[in-house]
C-alpha cells in the first residue's frame, strides 16, 4: 500500500500517517500518562519541518486544543500549501473546562475563526468534535447540514465526524466525506465504521492509534506478541483496508521518526 493515499472521494491526498497537535497547544485536561510542557516555537518549528521532511503531509488541530490552531497559524505561515489541514468544531475549552456546542449559529462562526486562526482561506478538512452524544448531534442539531453548506461556499474542502460511537458514525457516514475513528490494540469496538468506510469509498482517520501513549499494558498485537507495542498498533491499524491515515500525537522527534519507519514497515508488508 502507498504512503500517500487518497482521503476517500474528497480529491485530497494525505500521508498515511498525520501529526495531532494538542500537544502543541494544550497540556491540562488531557489523558497522557506524562506531564508535559508545550514546545516552544523553535522546537514545534523543528517538529513541523521533520514532519515534512519524513513524508507527513496531514495536520490535525482543533479549537479545543488550547492555543493549538493560532500556533499553526503562525508557524505555518508561508508554507500553507504543502499541508492538508483537519480542524474541528463543536468542543470549546477554556479555563480548564470543555463545553460543546454543535448549533449552526456556532458551527459557522467557529470555522470562520478557525479559518482567521489559521490563516487560510480554506480549511481541507473539518469534524464535528462529538461530545458522545453522535446520535443527537446528526439527527438533530444542524451540524452537518451547516458543514455542507461551508463546503458549498469554498470555506471547506470536506467534512465529517469525530465519534465515539458506532450508532452515531453510521447514521452519520451517508452525509460525511469521512469519519474519525477511535482504533488500536485495546479499542477495536469502532471497527464497523472502518468497514462502512471502505464499503462506501468514504475516508477514515484513525484517532488515538497508540492508546493516548498508554503503550505498557496494551494487548496483545494479532502476531502473537513479538512486536513492540508501536511496531504491533501500526500492523492493526494498516491492516485495515477503510484506513485512510493514522494521526498520531507526538512532541518528541525520535517518536515522529520511529512512527514513520513503522508506519512504512507495516504499509509495505
Ligand atoms: N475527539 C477527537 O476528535 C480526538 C480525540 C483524541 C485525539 N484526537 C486526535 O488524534 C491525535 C492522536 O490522539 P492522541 O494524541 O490522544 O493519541 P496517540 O496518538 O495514540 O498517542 C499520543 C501519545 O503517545 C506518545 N507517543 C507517540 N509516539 C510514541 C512512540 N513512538 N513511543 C512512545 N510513545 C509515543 C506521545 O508522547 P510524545 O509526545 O512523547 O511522543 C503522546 O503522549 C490527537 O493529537 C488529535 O489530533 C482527536
Amino acid at each position: 500500500m502507498s504512503w500517500l493515499r487518497p482521503l476517500g472521494q474528497t480529491g485530497l491526498t494525505v500521508s498515511a500517517l498525520g501529526l495531532g497537535t494538542v500537544k502543541l497547544g494544550r497540556n491540562e485536561g488531557v489523558k497522557y500518562p506524562a506531564q508535559f510542557t508545550l514546545p516552544d516555537d523553535s522546537a514545534a518549528r523543528s517538529l513541523l519541518s521533520l514532519a515534512r521532511e519524513l513524508g507527513i503531509n496531514l495536520i490535525d488541530t482543533a479549537p479545543a486544543y488550547g492555543s493549538s490552531e493560532e500556533r499553526l497559524g503562525e508557524l505555518l505561515a508561508g508554507h500553507r500549501e504543502d499541508w492538508i489541514i483537519c480542524t474541528k468544531v463543536g468542543e470549546e475549552f477554556d479555563a480548564g473546562q470543555s463545553r460543546f456546542d454543535f448549533t449552526p449559529e456556532h458551527t459557522r462562526y467557529s470555522v470562520e475563526r478557525s479559518l482567521a486562526r489559521l490563516r487560510c482561506d480554506h480549511l481541507d478538512v473539518v469534524l464535528v468534535h462529538s461530545d458522545g452524544n453522535d446520535m443527537d448531534i446528526v439527527t438533530r442539531m444542524g451540524t452537518l447540514e451547516a458543514l455542507a453548506d461551508l463546503k458549498r461556499e469554498g470555506k471547506l474542502r470536506s467534512f465529517g465526524l469525530s465519534g465515539k460511537t458506532v450508532e452515531g458514525g453510521l447514521a452519520a457516514l451517508p452525509q460525511c466525506d469521512l469519519l474519525m475513528v477511535t482504533y488500536n490494540l485495546s479499542e477495536r469496538d469502532q471497527v464497523p465504521l472502518l468497514d462502512a468506510c471502505a464499503a462506501q469509498g468514504k475516508g477514515a482517520l484513525i484517532k488515538k492509534a497508540l492508546a493516548s501513549g498508554h503503550l505498557d499494558n496494551l494487548p496483545k498485537g494479532d502476531d502473537g506478541g513479538d512486536l513492540d507495542p508501536v511496531t504491533a498498533s501500526m500492523e492493526l491499524v494498516f491492516g485495515h483496508p477503510g484506513t485512510t491515515a493514522a494521526v498520531i500525537g507526538t512532541i518528541t522527534p525520535d517518536h515522529l521518526t520511529s512512527n514513520v519507519e513503522a508506519a512504512r514497515k507495516a504499509l509495505a508488508d
